[in-house]
C-alpha cells in the first residue's frame, strides 16, 4: 500500500521538524490522533475485500507501531534538548566572588545604655535589674504618690488585667523608680546603683514613645546631698557625650518623690534641633516618706535619685529630632550607627 508508506514518510518528518513538545504533539494528532491520516485509512478498511483487508490492517498496524516509536523516540530527544538548554542557562559561575554576609550592630539606644552602665560601673556604681510588670505599690505607692494622682490615670498607664499576691493591679512601670524600692529594701546604706530598662505610658510624639528606656540613678548615705548630684550627674553627661562643653540646665520641678526636685535638660550642639533644648531626666533629693519606705530611718539617711530617658540621651548624641525612628527598623537609618 503505496499511500501507508507515504503517509509514514510525511509523518516522520514532521515528526522531527517539530521543535518542541506541543509542534509535536501537534504533529502525532495530525497522523494518529482520532480524525488523523492513518486512522482514517484505518476506517477505510470495512471497504475492502476481506483479503486485501487483511494485508492492508497489517501494514496499517506495522506503520503505527512505526510512527509510535518514532513519535517517542522525539520526545525524548526534545527533552533531552530542554533540559541541556536549562543547565547551560542555570549553570553556576563557581569563581564568582559571593555576596558575604549582611553583618548586624547594636541599636543606638543600646549602645548609649552599655555607655551609661560603664560610666557609673566606673565610679562604684552597682548595676541592677527589676521587672517591666510592676505593682501598682512600688510604681506609684511606695513613691508618695497618691491614689488620686493624675499620672496613676488610665489614659497614662497601661494596666495589665490581674492583680498581684496582695490584690493590688499590676501595671507596665511608667518610670524606673520603682526600682529605688526593690533596690533600697534589699540592700544596706551605703547605696550606690542604677537601674536602666524598659518602661511604658500612654505617649506618642517626636519626643515621647509608649515603650522607651529610663536609666534610674540612686545613692543613698548619711551625707549625700543636691550638690553631689549636680557633680555626679554633670561628670556622667561630660563623659557619655565626651565633651565639657556642654549646656545643662537643672529646672526647679516637682516629683512626689522627691524634695527638692529638678528636671534636668540639654541643649542640642548639632543636627535639626541645634539650640533647642530637650529635657532629659528627673532628678532630686529623695523625699523622707520614700526613704522610710525604703526601711531606712530619714532622720538619719539622705541622697539624691535621678530617671533620664535613654533615647533622649541618644538624640542629643546623635542629633536626631524623632525619637520614632529608633523604632522604626529602618535599616537606612539604623546603619548609620554601625
Ligand atoms: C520620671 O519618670 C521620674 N521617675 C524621674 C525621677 C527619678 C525624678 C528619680 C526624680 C527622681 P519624667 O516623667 O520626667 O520623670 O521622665 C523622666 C525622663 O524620661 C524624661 O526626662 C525623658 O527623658 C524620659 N521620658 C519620659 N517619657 C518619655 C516617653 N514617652 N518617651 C521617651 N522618653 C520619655
Ligand atoms: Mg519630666
Amino acid at each position: 500500500m503505496e499511500n501507508v508508506d507515504g503517509i509514514v514518510a510525511r509523518a516522520l518528518e514532521a515528526f522531527s521538524a517539530a521543535q518542541d513538545p506541543a509542534a509535536l504533539e501537534n504533529a502525532k494528532a495530525r497522523y494518529l490522533g482520532r480524525g488523523g491520516e492513518l486512522t482514517s485509512l484505518l476506517k477505510s478498511l470495512g471497504t475492502l475485500a476481506p483479503e486485501a483487508r487483511r494485508s492492508a490492517g497489517q501494514a496499517i498496524n506495522e506503520a503505527k507501531a512505526q510512527l509510535e516509536a518514532a513519535l517517542d523516540a522525539r520526545r525524548g530527544a526534545l527533552a533531552d534538548a530542554k533540559l541541556a538548554s536549562r543547565l547551560a542557562e542555570e549553570s553556576l559561575d563557581v569563581t564568582l566572588p559571593g555576596r558575604g554576609r549582611g553583618r548586624g550592630s547594636l541599636h543606638p539606644v543600646i549602645r548609649s545604655w552599655a555607655r551609661v552602665e560603664s560610666i557609673f560601673r566606673s565610679i562604684g556604681f552597682d548595676v541592677a535589674d527589676g521587672p517591666e510588670i510592676e505593682s501598682d505599690w512600688y510604681n506609684f505607692t511606695a513613691l508618695n504618690q497618691p491614689e488620686n494622682h493624675p499620672a496613676r490615670s488610665m489614659h497614662d498607664t497601661f494596666y495589665v488585667e490581674l492583680n498581684d499576691a496582695q490584690g493590688t493591679p499590676l501595671l507596665l512601670r511608667t518610670h524606673t523608680s520603682p526600682m529605688q524600692v526593690r533596690y533600697a529594701r534589699m540592700h544596706r546604706p551605703p547605696i550606690k546603683v542604677i537601674a536602666p530598662g524598659r518602661t511604658y505610658r500612654v505617649d506618642s510624639d517626636a519626643t515621647h514613645s509608649p515603650m522607651f528606656h529610663q536609666v534610674e540613678g540612686l545613692w543613698i548615705d548619711e551625707d549625700i546631698s543636691f550638690a553631689d548630684l549636680k557633680g555626679v550627674y554633670t561628670d556622667f553627661l561630660r563623659r557619655f557625650f565626651e565633651t565639657d562643653e556642654l549646656e545643662v540646665r537643672f529646672r526647679p520641678s516637682f516629683f512626689p518623690f522627691t524634695e527638692p526636685s529638678a528636671e534636668i535638660d540639654m541643649r542640642f550642639d548639632s543636627g535639626p534641633l541645634e539650640g533647642r533644648w530637650l529635657e532629659i531626666s528627673g532628678s532630686g533629693q529623695v523625699h523622707p516618706s520614700v526613704i522610710r519606705n525604703f526601711g531606712l530611718d530619714p532622720e538619719r539617711y539622705i541622697g539624691f535619685a535621678f530617671g533620664s530617658g535613654l533615647e533622649r540621651l541618644t538624640m542629643l548624641r546623635y542629633g536626631i529630632d524623632d525619637l520614632r525612628l529608633f523604632f522604626d527598623g529602618d535599616l537606612r537609618f539604623l546603619r548609620q550607627f554601625a
